[in-house]
């Protein structure tokens, strides 16, 4: 399975740190348009291999991505302190416009992986610049979000976020939704499990996780300049998935028919993920109040995808 990643900045590079790392893929490639860069993520990573499983590294141009059964887009420009996701768009789009075009190119038959924000939208225009079916575009979307909420939700309940069954949905930004409503820990609602375990998951515990799972990429980019390892390693949980026609249910962006009374629109609901990309769309049973909240976030995107002009 060959991996290629088109970016090769801090998200790129993180990414092909870990599907290497998870032994995923049997060869990575990175194109950047600053070929040092590329050169040198690639050498820096391949130097990790000995110590994990065989995979080849290596930095080429867009005529090695041929054969590649995914590819990675995590070109572009990422959101400076106090920056939105969506203030990134039009700089983004331009990226995309030329990016698009030549992995077609070389790759057509590749699953698109898009990580550059603002992802669902990003993921949207890739679909009208390629062509391809949605299932085949997919944008990692809340997968990170839902990963910051069960990780601060297993924290507070003392269990393992893994044990954690509970999704990010709507928009990779601001207007995302916390389904709380159906949110699980083994098989027992989270409320059931706060009071087995004596933590109970009062609304000013509700508030704090909520803050810290929005405004997560906020805090780290005051922090740090970027986002990138969890972001790395939700890519290559994708990857996983594909390269290995798992079936995972994950919470990624695909554009979407119909959802929660919004037409044509790409944003997270849970997915079923396989080789073929993106084969069903599993929408879980919500309250009213995330319903509405869902609605608005497919309403917001779908106004900034109606005022993109590819
Ligand atoms: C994140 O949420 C910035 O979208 C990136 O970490």
């Amino acid at each position: 399975m060959k991996v290629g990643i088109v970016g090769a900045g801090m998200v790129g590079s993180s990414a092909g740190y870990a599907i290497a790392l998870m032994g995923i893929a049997s060869s990575v490639i990175f194109v950047d348009r600053n070929a040092d860069l590329a050169r040198a993520q690639a050498e820096d990573i391949s130097h990790a291999v000995p110590f994990m499983s065989s995979c080849m590294v290596y930095a080429g141009d867009y005529g090695d991505l041929k054969g590649a059964s995914v590819v990675i887009l995590a070109a572009g420009v990422s959101q400076k302190p106090g920056e939105t996701r969506l203030q990134l768009l039009g700089r983004n789009a331009a990226v995309f416009r030329e990016v698009v075009a030549e992995v077609l190119r070389v790759a057509p038959n590749a699953i698109l992986l898009i990580a550059s924000n603002p992802v669902d939208i990003m993921t949207q225009i890739t679909v009208r610049l390629s062509g391809l079916p949605a299932s085949r575009v997919i944008g990692s979307g809340t997968i990170l979000d839902t990963a910051r909420f069960r990780s601060l939700l297993g924290r507070h309940l003392q269990i393992s976020p893994q044990s954690v069954h509970a999704y990010v949905l709507g928009e990779h930004g601001d207007s995302e939704v916390l389904a709380w409503s159906n949110a699980r820990a083994g098989s027992e609602p989270l409320l059931s499990i706060a009071a087995q375990m004596g933590l109970p998951l009062t609304d000013d515990v509700k508030a704090e996780i909520d803050d810290g799972v929005r405004n997560a990429a906020y805090k780290i980019i005051n922090g740090k300049g970027a986002t990138y390892y969890g972001i790395g390693a939700g890519l290559a949980r994708i990857v996983k998935s594909i390269a290995q026609d798992q079936q995972d249910v994950l919470s990624v962006s695909i554009v979407t028919e119909h959802v929660a009374g919004v037409d044509d629109v790409a944003l997270s609901i849970p997915r079923v993920v396989g080789a073929g990309g993106v084969s069903a769309d599993l929408m879980p049973t919500l309250d009213d109040a995330e319903k509405e909240a869902l609605h608005r976030s497919a309403a917001l995107l779908k106004t900034a995808i109606e005022a993109v002009e590819i």
